[in-house]
């Protein structure tokens, strides 16, 4: 197993491209499903989580051709061999869960196994499944499987989500595309990957309009095209080495970084006193000696301020002058970094959904455990503004989520490498 070993104290300085967005392609290839004919995808980052999807279409009897050199992925699902997603496929990435709801559409029945994922909660995926209930929709669940039947087809319908969730509303937008009629969504994820979604659909002639607002309306077709779509640029990785750049100093090009998409993180940022400017390439960001003011927040569905920079945030303040609040109220168990960060010399406490993090004027090297995708992405940040060696143990998680990071990090000036770890 790898692990990341960083000296820390080196500025960041140079340019970092940022690849399209690991949350949006995994919907957009659950998207080529639907369609007999060809779904290119370009822009497409090569993950481990995209990689586990890619497996899972295959197993399905999607042909996939995977060019590396121009990021392209070809899916051709001419004949759906397959409706079953086995439990070992989807308990290694949750968003597999969404091959349901276009298999249902497609082909009338799914049988797929009720998902595992990131260790940051419970969720469940009660909302997908009333939403595929309310569109006629026979579901049962057995053995940790969910067994869906819609044989006469799935029927539009007018469904309002008690809260906001991501993935039920784009679960909802594969499976409705391809319903009869008029399906409505109310109180629907605005998340930028939403509208890249709907994109997509959209270019394989789907009807789906609002994407990007809380009322979505979809009108559905009897059938799908093919259709070539650039995967949006990942706002959670431009945003991580945004926060890596501001807790390390120097000035960063995040090229390819999209401005409108980075609000919420970017009025937090230059309240901690991080110059950020949006530049055609992309979004530069600058601190150049003194410390970071703190900052109080908390997480909320896009436009808010996204659950997954939450812990790379943290690692920010935790070198502030003074003491921050953070409050998680999309996940009820996202603090796990706060201990890791501590064996830094962090001090954070936490309660309930709320961190207080106290500033101190420096963080000493150690070595920590990576706990999930995001998390682990935290402790690279602090390794790379502490004093001395950090290795990030259990780095698979970071490989599910961000491509090149070491290489990407390295290339500006910082000291880090990936080791194999010891047995
Ligand atoms: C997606 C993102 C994830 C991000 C999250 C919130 C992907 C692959 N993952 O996850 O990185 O952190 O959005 O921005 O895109 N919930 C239920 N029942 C449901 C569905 C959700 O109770 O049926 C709860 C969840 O437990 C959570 C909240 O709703 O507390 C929001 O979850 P949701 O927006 O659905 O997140 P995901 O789509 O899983």
């Amino acid at each position: 197993m790898d692990r990341i070993a960083i000296t820390g104290g080196a500025p960041l300085n140079g340019t970092i491209p940022i690849y399209g967005a690991k949350n949006s392609a995994l919907k957009l290839q659950a998207a080529g499903l639907l369609s007999a004919e060809p779904v290119i995808l370009e822009n497409m980052p090569d993950l481990a989580d995209t990689r586990f999807m890619t497996q899972l279409l295959a197993s399905l009897g999607v042909e996939i051709t995977w060019i590396k050199e121009t990021r392209t992925l070809r899916m051709h699902a001419a004949e759906i061999a397959s409706t079953i997603a086995p439990y070992d496929q989807v308990r290694k990435m949750r968003a597999s869960f969404n091959v349901l709801g276009p298999l249902l559409a497609r082909v009338g029945h799914a049988t797929v196994s009720l998902p595992g994922g990131c260790a940051i909660g419970a969720r469940p995926v009660d909302l997908h499944l009333k939403a595929f209930e309310a569109m006629g929709a026979d579901i049962v669940i057995e053995q940790g499987y969910v067994k869906a039947a819609a044989l006469r087809g799935l029927k539009g319908a007018e469904i309002e989500f008690p809260f906001v969730s991501v993935g039920a509303t784009e679960h909802t937008m594969l499976a409705a595309v391809l319903a009869k009629g008029d399906t409505v969504l109310k109180n629907a994820a605005r998340e930028p990957e939403i509208a890249d979604l709907a994109d997509c659909l959209n270019a394989m002639g789907a009807k789906v309009e609002g994407a990007g607002t809380s009322e979505i309306n979809i009108t559905g077709v009897t059938s799908l095209h093919g259709a070539k779509h650039p995967v949006v640029a990942d706002r959670i990785e431009a945003g991580t080495y945004a926060l890596a750049a501001a807790a390390a100093g120097g000035n960063v090009l995040l090229q390819g970084a999209r401005f409108e998409h980075l609000q919420a993180l970017i009025k937090v940022l230059r309240a901690a006193g991080v110059q950020v400017d949006a530049e055609a390439r992309g979004l530069r960001i600058q601190r150049n000696g003194g410390r970071v003011q703190p900052v109080d927040f908390e997480t909320e569905p896009y436009p808010g301020f996204p659950t997954d920079l939450q812990a790379q945030a943290m690692a920010l303040l935790c070198f502030a002058d003074g003491q921050s609040r953070i409050r998680e109220t999309i996940f009820e168990n996202r603090f796990m970094h706060a201990p890791e960060l501590a064996r830094l010399g962090a001090q954070i406490a936490v309660q309930g959904n709320e961190a207080v993090v106290t500033g101190v004027p420096k963080l000493l090297g150690a070595p920590v455990m990576a706990t999930d995708l995001r998390a682990s992405v935290s402790l690279v940040i602090a390794g790379l503004a502490a004093e001395g060696e950090t290795i990030v143990n259990r780095v698979y998680h970071l490989d599910r989520g961000f491509e090149r990071l070491e290489a990407k990090l390295a290339a500006c000036g910082a000291q880090i490498e990936r080791q194999k770890e010891e047995q």
